[in-house]
């Protein structure tokens, strides 16, 4: 594709996700530990003489091609702030689940703006589009930034995490069809009518600093508040995750608001077996392995 822009992106696990009450806005305060991980979405950006989307790869089929998908709204928000005429053909080479708690619609908004500021010589600052992703999304500052991160506010209120060692081994569970964020958060007020402040662990944090994966699959238990209500949305959930610890995982847990599930393992070895049992196990659609923290939305 000539005189086209690619973003590479990647999708995310939440190592903790602490869920408050519902806000009057309607948003949950979270505090909310994100790390990146190696599956990721490529998007490329192409002038054109009209504004659309085009979609590839495994999930292609689930993917909104109009102007719900965070992508197209990520180009148009960065052409009216600066007056211009966002006639590009946006393409997503996606790899990551679909409305799989991974982020992976977040991902291609923070994509997509980064390769139109790039393709438009925009120039933005870093604080400039860190603002436009919190406006198109809970998730999307840290598609943009990368690494591991904690969350607080509605989740777009960054600190960067520093993680020791050589980063984690994951495997993840993908489950047929998606799951509703929204719907997701409301089985949550459902099921916890008094939430209380939600705080990140000091022991997840000090696990991720030294890059202790034992330590943090201790500190992954019960560390997903949005676990028990994607389990109780989706109960089959909670096969996989046996599955997967009984395959040698050091924990599972709900990737977000689910259905994908995430295994911590000891290294690449582990990743593999732990991938194969849970496919063979036949209580999930697909298996994948990956690390991280890996880096945000890059231009390649
Ligand atoms: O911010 P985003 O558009 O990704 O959020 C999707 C939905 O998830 C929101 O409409 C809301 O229902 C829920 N949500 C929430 N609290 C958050 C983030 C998301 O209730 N902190």
């Amino acid at each position: 594709m000539s005189g086209g822009v690619t973003v590479r992106v990647p999708a995310k696990v939440n190592v903790q996700l602490a869920v408050g009450a519902a806000r009057p806005d309607g948003f949950h305060d979270l505090a909310n530990v994100f790390l990146a991980v190696s599956l990721y979405d490529e998007v490329t950006v192409t002038p054109s003489d009209r504004f659309y989307l085009t979609c590839s790869g495994p999930y292609a089929d689930q993917v909104p091609l109009d102007t719900t998908n965070l992508a197209a709204r990520a180009a148009q928000a960065l052409a009216s702030r600066h007056g211009i005429d966002p006639a590009v053909h946006i393409h997503i080479a996606k790899d990551i689940p679909v409305a799989g708690g991974m982020a992976g619609g977040s991902a291609d908004g923070a994509a997509a703006l980064l390769a139109c500021d790039a393709l438009w010589s925009v120039g933005s600052s870093r604080t400039e589009l860190l603002d436009i992703c919190a406006e198109l999304g809970s998730d999307v500052p840290f598609s943009l930034v990368g690494g591991a991160a904690l969350g607080l506010g509605r989740g777009e209120k960054l600190t960067e995490l520093e993680v020791g060692g050589t980063g984690f081994h994951w495997v993840f569970a993908t489950a047929d069809g998606g799951l509703s964020t929204p719907a997701v958060f409301r089985e949550f007020d459902r099921l916890t009518p008094e939430a209380p402040t939600p705080e990140a662990s000091p022991l997840l944090l000090e696990a991720l600093r030294t890059g202790d994966a034992e330590a943090l699959a201790a500190s992954l238990v019960r560390s997903n508040d949005l676990q028990p209500a994607a389990l109780s949305l989706r109960p089959s959930l909670t096969e996989t995750l046996e599955a997967g610890v009984s395959a040698g995982a050091l924990a599972g847990l709900v990737s977000g608001s689910g259905p994908t599930t995430a295994f911590l393992v000891a290294d690449a070895g582990a990743a593999e077996k732990v991938a194969a049992a849970l496919v063979a196990s036949g209580t999930c659609r697909t298996a994948r392995v990956a690390t991280g923290p890996v880096v945000g939305a890059r231009v390649i």
